[in-house]
């Protein structure tokens, strides 16, 4: 071999193991990226939440760095560094891998002795790869403004698509990068609380795009607007529990039920119900229990959750909404939450004020039916618990703007139109 060939070889072994290194580093780089986060919370987000996340391979150290000022992404400079309580391997179906979704991990961090009402600036790290830093806001204990956006049905992410992962789910998207710009217009919003049926099932190739899309929430200042969660009929698979994990526990008892209480701060607090397993036994003994507590303890009390009592769309005698009536109502009627709000129809409602089965002044207001990217359909305006109220065939995200003597609620289109407002009084 001429010195000028074996020169010429040395330099491709050379250039080759240096690619090889670089295509391995960018492989590593891509399983370990910390994607889909998220932050839920649970009973008490004054002082605790749990950042959820998603990894592409399994991933040894999972550690979640935070601090109350920004540490522009460097982790040795966050003063605290925590674990993912709960990491594992997403449930992965035939169809999944079908449709191409990757196999993938959760992880959930749950963070605990927060300061209210205070910013969390966060980064998170995978065996070594990092991602930016994000940040959230815990909630006040006392404040003169706080709102909510509450909203469901984001599954199929517009008209017509059969399969999120494959046909455009502009709407979907759209309605995500409309809560980033709420949030961006009116920084007192603290948290979405979601009416459920996150994608067409639990499944990964499912929710891998609903958290995909859910990354647009996120502001162009990196803030996360945490979410209160609640299960609906699409919800009822192993991925749901995988995904949305809300601690082993709330208010004392198993959290796999989905159904507990929230407290924003002293004065505001939520229910959220859920549909999809028995509303008896278990969950109408807690109900009755809970309400009448949270109604003495808070100023404010709305409830959430998918199944509608007085559906907008589908038929009311149907068991699936009769027995809400049947089971829930009454106790909300005795005890009178000042909001209900419930998604599964997809459109958009606000019933009259209700109470013991007739529009009456004193009574409750139900809005939702969600409208956060499922196909639409058209609202019923003859039923009784229409007329006097509002219906339209519009996705929108509902804000709640709660004040020291009212509750002023308005429901934002997609293109940040109002389409609705009404104000509660005390
Ligand atoms: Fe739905
Ligand atoms: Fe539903």
């Amino acid at each position: 071999m001429n010195k000028r060939l074996s020169g010429f070889l040395v330099f491709w072994a050379i250039a080759g193991l240096f690619s090889c290194e670089y295509v391995n580093d960018k492989h590593h780089q891509q399983l370990n990226q910390p994607i889909h986060l998220r932050v839920i919370w649970t009973e008490d987000p004054t002082e605790h939440s749990i950042v959820s996340w998603t990894t592409l391979s399994r991933s040894s150290r999972n550690i979640l760095y935070y601090d109350t000022v920004s540490r522009g992404a460097l982790p040795a400079r966050y003063a605290f560094e925590l674990p993912a309580a709960r990491s594992g391997k997403i449930t992965i179906k035939p169809m999944d891998y079908e449709e191409g979704v990757p196999e993938a991990y959760y992880h959930h961090a749950e963070l605990r002795g927060l300061l209210p009402g205070t910013t969390y600036y966060f980064m998170i790290e995978n065996n070594g790869v990092f991602s930016g830093e994000y940040h959230f806001i815990t909630a006040p204990t006392e404040t003169e403004s706080f709102r909510l956006l509450a909203g469901g049905d984001s599954r199929l992410g517009g008209e017509k698509p059969r399969y999120a992962g494959r046909t455009p789910h502009v709407v979907r998207q759209n309605m995500k990068k409309r809560i980033a710009g709420l949030v961006e217009q009116y920084p007192d919003i603290y948290a979405l609380v979601h009416g459920a049926d996150y994608g067409t099932t639990a499944d990964w190739r499912h929710l891998y795009w609903y958290f995909e899309d859910l990354q647009l929430a996120t502001t162009s200042e990196g803030r996360i607007l945490p979410m209160v969660v609640s299960m609906g009929n699409h919800d009822t698979a192993l991925g749901f529990f995988e995904n949305f994990y809300l601690g082993d526990e709330i208010n004392g008892k198993t959290a796999f039920n989905y159904f507990y209480s929230t407290n924003f701060g002293s004065e505001i607090a939520l229910l959220t119900l859920n549909t999809e397993i028995s509303l008896g036994g278990m969950q109408y003994h807690w109900l009755k229990d809970e309400l009448p507590l949270i109604r003495r303890d808070n100023r404010w009390v709305l409830v959430n959750y998918h199944k509608p009592a007085f559906p907008a769309v589908k038929d009311p005698d149907d068991y699936r909404f009769a027995r809400v009536r049947e089971y829930w109502v009454p106790i909300f009627d005795q005890h009178r939450p000042d909001l209900v709000i419930e998604s599964d129809g997809h459109c958009l409602k606000r019933t009259p004020p209700i109470l013991n089965g007739q529009t009456d002044p004193d009574g409750i207001v139900y809005i939702g039916e969600g409208g956060l990217g499922a196909p639409l359909r058209e609202p019923d305006m003859l039923r009784w618990f229409m007329q006097g109220g509002f219906g339209a065939k519009e996705y929108h995200v509902w804000m709640i703007d709660i004040g020291t003597d009212r509750i002023h609620l308005s429901a934002i289109g997609m293109d940040g139109v109002v389409l609705d407002e009404y104000t509660i009084s005390k």
